[in-house]
């Protein structure tokens, strides 16, 4: 068995070596704080140990979940925003052939998503999708009291009583919430939905281990042993000291850099595959780390597509930049280039050559380019893109999320700041028991 590799080279000349060897004890001790649990936000630690703690039974339940959801449906739409759709969406696309979408005789169902934006164009368009298909409702929401994922519900539940009868729409919806409160755990109970419980520890962005992530993606017909098996190898290893363990090592990185003005953290991928995980990366890095003032902004390119549009910002732009890049050793396939008579593109040179080949030229001509651009870069390997090796990518980031949280002396593990919007939102939408909200916001607005 493979593991991980972080590769810091790229790095290490924009930092000063002598701080960074203090991330050694650093570290250690806030993984000391994470396993003790007494850090900021300790109540949310149940991720922590999750890989080793996840029962067969639970696992087998979702299993045959998926499979009855797989029987009875064409489609299965997984309804939830943040937290409670990403990690799903980022394993099922990264195992996913990138064209499988378009495939029609496909035995397992496709898999969408709703709840994820407000867009009316997007909501009706997916009810006019759905309207001569047999599809089921995934519906995810650990306060159950979200706006986006309860429109969606709302919606999607209607259509579905237009088809089936009661006993048939019931089967059709399992729900996946706390185990006690919220509005759709209320629902669930009520209308005898098969449920699965969010961990009350385990926030959203956390979440991708529990039913949140393994139902979808055991839905979309891929093996949730495997990624939990990934994710346990790295749980076990993020114990190492600092120099046989990546997770510190990214997490220190990060910081030093940081220390050193670099505010924006790029991750980079040369696999379209890759492009959710990013997403869900994003969500984890910039929910837990922008507060007080503080955090790296996370963003991320795909590439190479991305060099021919933010290439040249990233060579010669404000140098307050860093990339980290996920390299994948192996590909899936083989393709060869074909050589040509005429040569009129001048290309034969590379005739026989793989394109993983010239794609892993250009990730170190990119690494390169953008360390003389003053862009440090830290590589990320995995040996290849299975479900094994994303368990383990998962859990690398994780942990690292949370030791990183913890150098910059936040809490890595709320989200306070997601509050403002949904307030206004609630004050201008007139929602009962926000009266007064809606007198100030108005008032502001005529003002402004
Ligand atoms: O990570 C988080 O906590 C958030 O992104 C949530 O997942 C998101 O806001 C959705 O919340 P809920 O699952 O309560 O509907």
């Amino acid at each position: 068995m493979k593991n991980i590799k972080i590769d810091l080279t790229n790095a290490i000349p924009f930092i000063n070596q002598d701080d960074f060897n203090k991330y050694d004890k650093l570290t250690a001790e806030k993984n000391f704080l994470i396993n003790n649990k007494s850090g900021k936000g300790s109540e949310f630690l149940g991720w922590r140990n999750l890989p080793n703690e996840i029962s067969q039974e639970l696992i087998s339940d979702i299993n045959s979940t998926a499979k009855y959801l797989q029987e009875i449906s064409d489609v299965i739409v997984v309804i939830g925003i943040g937290g409670s759709y990403l990690g799903s969406k980022a394993v099922i696309e990264a195992l996913s052939g990138n064209f499988d979408y378009l495939q029609s005789d496909k035995k397992i169902p496709a898999i969408l998503y709703a709840g994820q934006n407000l867009s009316e164009d997007y909501h009706f368009e997916l009810l006019d999708f759905l309207k001569d298909k047999k599809y089921s409702i995934i519906v995810i929401s650990k306060s159950g009291t979200t706006t986006e994922p309860g429109i969606a519900f709302r919606l999607l539940r209607k259509d579905l009583e237009k088809k089936f009868n009661e006993d048939q729409v019931s089967k059709r919806i399992v729900t996946i919430t706390d185990s006690k409160k919220g509005a759709l755990r209320e629902l669930a109970n009520k209308e005898n939905y098969k449920s699965f419980d969010i961990p009350e520890d385990i926030g959203g962005r956390y979440s991708v281990l529990t039913p949140v992530g393994l139902l979808p993606i055991a839905c979309a017909g891929y093996n949730i042993e495997e990624i939990i098996s990934g994710a346990k190898s790295l749980l076990n290893l993020s114990e190492n000291s600092f120099n046989e363990n990546p997770i510190f090592q990214y997490a220190a990185i990060r910081n030093a850099l940081y220390l050193e003005n670099k505010t924006i953290e790029i991750l980079a991928n040369f696999n379209p595959r890759l492009n959710f995980v990013s997403e869900w990366w994003k969500q984890l890095f910039g929910e837990s780390e922008g507060k007080e003032n503080k955090g790296i902004f996370p963003t991320n390119i795909s590439l190479t597509t991305d060099l021919h549009s933010m290439g040249q910002y990233i060579q010669e732009g404000i140098r307050n930049i860093f990339e980290t890049i996920i390299s994948v050793d192996k590909t899936k396939h083989n393709l060869t280039i074909p050589s040509d008579d005429n040569d009129l593109d001048k290309l034969n040179y590379l005739a026989g050559k793989s394109i993983d080949y010239v794609n892993k030229m250009a990730e170190q001509g990119t690494s390169l380019a953008h360390l003389d651009g003053k862009v440090p870069n830290i590589k990320i390997s995995i040996p290849e893109i299975n479900e094994f090796y994303i368990g383990q990518l998962l859990y690398f980031f994780e942990k690292s999320c949370a030791i990183s949280g913890y150098l910059l002396d936040i809490n890595p593990f709320d989200q306070p700041g997601v509050e403002a919007y949904k307030n206004n939102m609630f004050a201008l939408l007139g929602k009962p028991e926000f009266e007064q909200e809606t007198i100030n916001i108005n008032a502001r607005l005529k003002k402004e």
